[in-house]
Parts: structure tokens; sequence; C-alpha cells
């Protein structure tokens, strides 16, 4: 695979200058400030091939923006080095615009008071888009994103679904082959966030688009993107695929099983009040029972998953059997509350 972007040993340090209320009652003292400096971005690698939907998640304040606008050449690392789609950033911003779009949900790069097609117009000018290609990505993102209903309505006057995909439009009109989306669901309700999600799908399917989004929504990251980047004190704490992070890190599985109400007619009770299964394997638990239905937690237990349930309808008849992962939100909580304890296990 290509790689898109390269980045190493990133650091972004802010230094910002505190101000302290003086002796004079209120007056602040503009003497000798004192500089406070944020490591925002802190020794952080980042390699995404070509094609590639990679999701960037992190706590408020983790340093996804700011690595974001290094990657797009806006701010300039204090030390590392970085090159997108082979060029570096910094000095070459205006070759690497063609080649990038950026959409920054909190913000608009439209123009407030524009009907949204004249928007896309200026950008087709800012961008030399000819204008053939003009014509035909606008026609084909019209109809993907369903622009037609207000593109000559102000930008002032969308709704932020309406905005978002304009945004989104106006970030896609020149053929980018890379798109960073800084929070592109932002304040969306369900169904908008479902249609901008198919739209980036099929974007990165039909157009092979590669896609670094930073996002709170974990369906954002689910349905989106296989590999994932948790970051926090602008320190990488995970980098891989999402669906080893639940069995990493992931914490209590149970398996709810429905037994044959004959068999579980006359159970024992533990001093919790709950059901006694025989001789259960060491380290499984049952841990909830409503009726026919128990809930055994086997996090204690060495037993793969499918040997349980073996074990079980050797000895039961089981009516029903059904897994329960933990969600992908807990865990990436649990991820960020761990912190830098969990980053020694990941990078192991
Ligand atoms: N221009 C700036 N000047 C000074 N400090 C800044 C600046 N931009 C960001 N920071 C600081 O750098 C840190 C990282 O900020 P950043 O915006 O990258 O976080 P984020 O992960 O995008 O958070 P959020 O989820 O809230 O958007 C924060 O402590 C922030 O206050
Ligand atoms: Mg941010």
């Amino acid at each position: 695979m290509n790689a898109m972007i390269e980045a190493d040993s990133l650091n972004k340090t802010f230094r910002i200058a505190k101000r302290r209320v003086g002796m004079l009652g209120g007056l602040r003292s503009v003497v000798n400030p004192e500089i406070r400096t944020v490591e925002a971005v802190n020794d952080l690698s980042l390699h995404v091939g070509q094609g590639e939907m990679i999701g960037l998640v992190g706590p408020n304040g983790a340093g996804k923006s700011t690595t974001i606008k290094m990657l797009t050449g806006i701010l300039v690392p204090t030390s590392g080095t970085i090159r997108v789609a082979g060029l570096v950033p910094t000095l070459q911003r205006r070759q690497l615009a063609a080649h990038i779009g950026a959409v920054f949900g909190q913000r608009t790069q439209l123009w407030w008071d524009l009907p949204l097609i004249d928007s896309l117009h200026l950008l087709r000018h800012l961008y030399r888009v000819s204008q053939e290609r003009y014509r035909h990505n606008l026609q084909r993102l019209s109809k993907l994103l369903d622009l037609d209903e207000f593109l000559d309505t102000p930008v002032r006057q969308l709704s932020l679904g309406q905005r978002m995909r304009g945004d989104l439009a106006a970030a896609l009109l020149h053929d980018p082959e890379l798109l960073y989306l800084d929070e592109p669901t932002i304040g969306l309700d369900v169904v908008a966030k479902a249609r901008i999600r198919e739209f980036l799908l099929a974007m990165n399917a039909e157009q092979g688009t590669t896609v670094l989004l930073t996002t709170h929504d974990m369906d954002d990251i689910e349905t989106l993107c296989p590999r994932m980047i948790i970051i926090d004190h602008g320190r990488k704490l995970y980098d891989g695929t999402v669906s080893s992070i639940r069995e990493r890190f992931g914490g209590e599985r149970t398996l709810m099983v429905v037994l044959n109400d004959a068999e579980h007619a006359e159970p024992t009770y533990d001093a919790k009040g709950l059901p006694r299964l025989q001789d259960l394997p060491n380290g499984v638990h049952v841990v909830k029972a409503e009726g026919p239905r128990l809930w055994l937690s086997f996090k204690d237990s060495k037993l793969p998953s499918y040997e349980l349930v073996a074990w079980l309808g050797a000895r039961y008849r089981l009516r029903d059997v059904a897994f329960q992962e933990p969600e992908i939100e807990d865990t990436i909580r649990r991820i960020y509350e761990e912190g830098l304890l969990l980053s020694d296990r990941i990078n192991k």
C-alpha cells in the first residue's frame, strides 16, 4: 500500500502568556507575563496508507485538531517530520492543497452570506478546477449529498446537517486523494449522521479517497474506520484495528443463557440470591438472573467462549445463548481512564 501520510515523532508545543491579576486590584499584569507551555502533541507518529479510512479518537484537548492542522500545513510542528502525498505540508502548502480536502465540523469554509452554489463557484476558482470537471463533480456531489434543494440558499440559513453536506461538497470539488474530517458529524441527528456516513463509505469505495477523521462518536468509528488511533495528552495510546480493541481491552464479557425451565425449576441459591449452577468451571460466575435467563461472567476464567457453551450444553438443555460484548464506548473510556498504563501494554 502506498503511503499517504507519513508523520514521525511529531511534537507541538504552544506557549501561552498566562495572565495574572496584578497587585492593583483587577489590573492585569502585562509586564513579565508568566509563560505557560502546553504540549498539545507529544512524540506522535502516524502512518496512513492510500485508501485507508482511519479514526483519530481522544478526549477533549487530546491534540486531535492540532494533529490535523499540522498535517494540512496550517500549523508548523515544533519538531518531527511530515510527508503527506509525498509533500512537506509547511513548505509545499500550495501544492498540497490540490491533494487534500478538509472539513472542520465546528467551522465552515463556506461564505455565510452567499448562497451555497456561489461558495462552490468561488472554490472552483480558488482550486483552479476546470469548468468541465466542476460541472461533472457538482452534478455527482449534488446527487450523492442531495444538495439541489438548498443550493440557492444562503449558508447562514442552512440547517447544520445541510451545511455539513455543503462543506463536504466544497472539500471534494477538486477530487482530493485525502480528506481530513474534524468532527464531521458533530451536532447532527441520527438520520443526518447516517447519511454522511453512507456518503463517506461510498466515496471511499468508489474514488479510493483516503480519510482521516476525528470524532467523539464511536458509531462513526465502528461504521467507517477499520483502524483507529487513540490519543490523549498528545500521546498515542492505541493504534490498531477497532475489532482487536475489544478483545484486548474489553474487560468483562458475559454469556447470557436461557436454560430449559424444567431443569431450572428448583435451583439452589447462593448468598446473593443468585441461582447456583452445579460445578461451574473455575472463574465462571452467575452475575444476574431473571427467570430462566442467566448471565454468566467468565472474565476470570481461561475458558474460551465456545468451550463454555460446550460445557453448558453437555449439562443443561439450552434454549438460547448470546454473548454480550462490552460497548466499544465503555472500552475506550477505560483506555482514557487507565491511559498510559495501558499504552505500555499496547506498545509491547
Ligand atoms: N492555538 C493554540 N494556542 C494555545 N493552545 C492551544 C492552541 N490550540 C490548541 N491548544 C491546546 O492544545 C491542546 C490540544 O488541543 P486540540 O484542539 O488539538 O484538542 P482536540 O483533541 O482537538 O480536542 P477537542 O476534542 O476538544 O476538539 C489543548 O490543551 C488546547 O488548549
Ligand atoms: Mg478538536
